[in-house]
């Protein structure tokens, strides 16, 4: 397809409606820049840094490219006024928020003429994102990596749930890797997808090598969604989700399974590279992951598999 447009390429001012997933150690100014230079539109996960350096990495995202990227802010984490402080000053003019209340911040980021999206894993809440003036809202089903709903509903019963209940455009995530996923997707309702897992597994991403390469050698049944006495949260099964899953079983309390997460276990897995310890955040659809690829490369990839898929959907692949 020559040129495509939606509500979703119009209010990111992109060519394909293809977000990258702002993600905590893994999307710096490096790949925010390459997905938006390819055409998509990069975030950069502001929810593994301080104030500084997110202001570092804007800054280099803006030298970096031209074209609209944005940030994404996790709404449960400390030094948010300062986050979004630096977000207005440096007229970032997107801004991706989750896990939080939407009230709280979108009308004082709108007022700075900043597009919001809220992430999220009901119909409800994606209810209460409209309501609190979000220009979209990202429908993530259980399959996705990272941080997740409690009701565990699955991306293909999520998008028609979202779609329905809300009249801005909806963009879909969790399990999604492939242009044929993405037109799926689509057919449901969502008018873009939000792809997080896949763009982990690029070369720009900041994530550790050996991450990378246990993101490839996962197979299906690798991921779990687990600590959902905290905050529930989908990662890969190694030596730490063991001792969460046993620590579950013998009925452990929040505050016991605080303290067996303990501070920096995502940091050391993702950005460290410790397998067995730390907390490697990845969804389900690393099953279908068997390359390293440059970002640019991948969401060219996706949009070629689209448009075959689109011109024959039912063709086997
Ligand atoms: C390594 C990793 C880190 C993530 N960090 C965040 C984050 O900081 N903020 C957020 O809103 N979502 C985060 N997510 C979720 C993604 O934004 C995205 O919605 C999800 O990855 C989509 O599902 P997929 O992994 O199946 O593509 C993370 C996901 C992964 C895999």
């Amino acid at each position: 397809m020559a040129h495509f447009e939606n509500r979703i390429t119009k209010l990111f001012g992109i060519r394909y409606p293809v977000v990258q997933a702002g993600m905590v150690w893994a999307s710096g100014w490096k790949l925010a820049s390459a997905v938006s230079n390819a055409g998509g539109l990069g975030l950069i996960g502001a929810g593994s840094m301080y104030p500084d350096t997110v202001r570092e990495h804007i800054q280099k995202c803006k030298a970096a490219t031209a074209k609209p990227f944005g940030v994404n802010v996790p709404l449960l984490y400390p030094d948010l006024d300062k986050h979004f402080q630096i977000i207005i000053e440096e007229k970032v003019p997107i801004v991706f928020t989750s896990a939080g209340n939407p009230k709280t911040w979108t009308q004082h980021l709108k007022a700075q003429g900043i597009t919001v999206v809220h992430v999220v894993s009901s119909s409800k809440f994606a209810r209460k994102a409209e309501e609190a003036g979000c220009d979209a809202v990202v429908a993530e089903g259980f399959e996705a990596g990272g941080h997740n709903g409690r009701e565990e509903t699955t991306t293909l019963v999520l998008v028609p749930a979202v779609t329905e209940a809300v009249k801005i455009p909806v963009l879909a995530a969790g399990g999604i890797a492939t242009g044929r996923q993405m037109l799926a997707v689509m057919v449901l309702g969502a008018e873009g997808v939000q792809v997080g897992s896949r763009f982990v597994a690029s070369e720009e991403a900041s994530s550790h090598a050996l991450f990378k390469k246990a993101i490839l050698d996962a197979g299906e049944g690798d991921t779990a969604l687990t600590l959902k006495a905290l905050t529930p949260v989908r990662m890969l099964k190694n030596t730490f989700y063991n001792e969460v899953a046993e620590a579950e079983r013998r009925g452990a309390s929040p505050e016991e399974l605080k303290r067996l997460l303990g501070r920096a276990r995502a940091k050391a897995g993702m950005y460290e590279g410790n397998l067995d310890e730390g907390e490697l955040e990845i969804g389900q659809v690393s099953a279908l992951l068997h390359d390293v690829l440059p970002a640019e490369k991948i969401v060219e990839k996706m949009w070629t598999e689209f448009n075959e898929a689109l011109r024959n959907p039912l063709n086997k692949v």
